[in-house]
């Protein structure tokens, strides 16, 4: 999963505390003490297209078991939620269209950085590493393999549309 050049940005970027964890490596976070995979910029299993639709959807909008969606604060149609993400930061991500439009401090050439998993605010947002609140806010935040087939997506060129 991980190559030279990922091995290379691990040891750069662990500066506080590495461990090593198999095949890839993880740090530990200075604000949290959370353990976290590194972000490495490629496609952990390139034999394998990640689907937004069918894959990524169901997490953000919470109906993935044991993993916290987005839907309460980020979603425009929620009359009902808090909406606070969304309000704060003007980032709707309730459809793919919307999501790439991004927020306040993730404008649309940063949210999701194609080929750039590792440079996109969407993804440094769910693993902590952006600024403000790790995501989803107040957790539980994703694990890492949730956080993979994010990255994996952006990897493999973040295409596709809601419903497909
Ligand atoms: C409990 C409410 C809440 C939940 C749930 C939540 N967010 Fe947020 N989100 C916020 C708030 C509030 C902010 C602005 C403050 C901050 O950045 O810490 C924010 C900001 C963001 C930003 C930065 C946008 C910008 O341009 O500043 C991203 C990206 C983001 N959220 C992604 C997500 C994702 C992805 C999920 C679901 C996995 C999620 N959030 C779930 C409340 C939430």
């Amino acid at each position: 999963m991980v190559g030279a050049s990922g091995r290379a940005r691990c040891a750069v970027t662990t500066l506080v505390a590495l461990v090593s964890a198999g095949a890839g490596c993880a740090e530990i976070s200075p604000e949290t003490g959370e353990l976290r995979m590194a972000c490495v910029d490629a496609d952990s299993d390139p034999a394998k297209r990640v689907s937004f639709a069918t894959e990524i959807r169901p997490m953000m909008n919470g109906d993935a078991p044991g993993i916290r969606g987005c839907r309460q604060c980020h979603y425009g149609s929620n009359a009902g939620g808090s909406r606070e993400g969304l309000l704060a930061t003007g980032l709707d991500l309730e459809t793919l269209q919307t999501l790439r439009r991004g927020g306040r401090s993730s404008p649309p050439d940063e949210i999701v950085v194609p080929g750039k998993p590792c440079s996109s605010a969407l993804v440094q947002k769910l693993q902590g590493t952006f600024g403000g609140a790790r995501m989803p806010r107040g957790g539980p935040h994703w694990d890492a393999p949730a956080i993979q087939l994010v990255i994996d997506w952006i990897a493999e060129g973040a295409e596709g549309a809601d419903g497909e």
